[in-house]
């Protein structure tokens, strides 16, 4: 069977959008592929959370990826800093990387970009971890042999820097490494916030799953909507509700809903209670797996323990192999 691999970084408070546009696809793989999960808490670390933020992260995105229905007996779930080999190999690929080739990656081409808008020092704020960023995530998908890498496309050349490292260290030391394909969700849609724009953290117009009930009922009453009074006509594709409201409702009740829209009858404030009790009935299982394993973080800790020695089995011989081409062992 073919491994599918992917890194999820540790970000708090998993909204709609990541579940939808992220999370449900790349568990649906597990289907076709084998599947490896990490939480890239090395990455992480660029950012320099504190320690008890960073820890609280790793929990909280473990579960939540649990808590989705993440089979981590069918599939290797765990931590990337478990994995001893990665910091191994990452130093091996270090040396048939051109510096060149992380000059051109976008994240850190962001920041000097950045930087230069605002006449600073391009480097300002570069530490070597982001700027090595593309490394140590190659690492993680060469270190399983990895076929496919689903991710989002902002990720795409991060995949495509993957490549062109082992490409060169099989065109220095012989074939070693299998080229590992992206999988680029492009056809996902985006799902929009509260407010109308994207949804995301960083605009703070989240419907977070993992909150209180009170929370979410408040956040669901934010979703902002015009001013038409209930019984005219609206546009159902123009309104954000709605197109929340689609990815909750039956079929048969979201064209209901769109008719009401179309013809008059329709009131905001129903549809937004009708959204939150429908969300609520959605994630009901998953919100009670994930404040059951948050209370019993032990539990979470077995799973990522478990998953880590899985996760070094299949790595193991692969770093052996590297080690060998390299001249490393005889
Ligand atoms: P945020 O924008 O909230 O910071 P992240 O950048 O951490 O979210 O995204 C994590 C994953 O969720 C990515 O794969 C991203 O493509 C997906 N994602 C985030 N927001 C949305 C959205 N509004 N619609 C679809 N997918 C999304
Ligand atoms: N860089 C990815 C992100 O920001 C996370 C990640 C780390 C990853 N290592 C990976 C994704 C390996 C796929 C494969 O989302």
């Amino acid at each position: 069977m073919k491994i599918s691999l992917t890194g999820i970084k540790p970000t708090g408070n998993i909204h709609i959008g990541n579940y939808f546009g992220a999370i449900k696809p790349a568990l649906a793989l597990t289907e076709k592929f084998f599947g490896v999960y990490f939480v890239a808490d090395l990455h992480a670390l660029n950012s320099n959370p504190s320690p008890k933020e960073l820890q609280q992260l790793i929990y909280e995105v473990a579960a939540s990826w649990i808590a989705f229905g993440l089979d981590t007996e069918k599939a290797i779930f765990f931590r990337q800093s478990d994995i001893r080999e990665i910091p191994e190999l990452t130093t091996i690929l270090s040396a048939v990387t051109p510096k060149g080739l992380m000059n051109r990656a976008h994240a850190y081409k962001a920041v000097l970009d950045k930087n230069a808008e605002n006449g600073r020092d391009p480097d300002d704020g570069v530490n070597m971890g982001l700027y090595t960023y593309p490394i140590l995530m190659a690492a993680d998908i060469l270190l399983y042999n990895s076929d496919v890498v689903p991710v989002g496309s902002d990720q795409k050349q991060h995949v495509e820097i993957a490549r062109d490292i082992a490409d060169n260290l099989n065109r220095i030391y012989g074939k070693t490494f299998k080229l590992p394909e992206g999988l680029i969700a492009e056809d996902v849609q985006s799902i929009p916030g509260t407010d109308g724009r994207k949804m995301s953290k960083s605009y703070n117009n989240t419907l977070p799953i993992f909150t209180s009930e009170k929370d979410l009922r408040k956040q669901v009453m934010r979703i902002v909507t015009d001013s038409t009074p209930p019984e005219e006509p609206k546009n159902p594709d123009g309104d954000n509700l709605f197109q929340i409201f689609k990815f909750f409702g039956s079929p048969e009740r979201v064209e209901e809903v769109r008719q009401l829209y179309i013809h008059g009858g329709l009131a905001y404030g129903k549809l937004k209670e009708e959204l939150y009790e429908k969300m609520l009935i959605a994630f009901g299982p998953a919100r009670q797996r994930y404040f059951e394993l948050m209370d019993n973080k032990s539990e979470i800790d077995v799973i990522l323990a478990t998953g880590a020695e899985r996760a070094r089995e299949l790595g193991r011989p692969v770093l052996a192999k590297v080690r060998k081409s390299v001249g490393l062992d005889l």
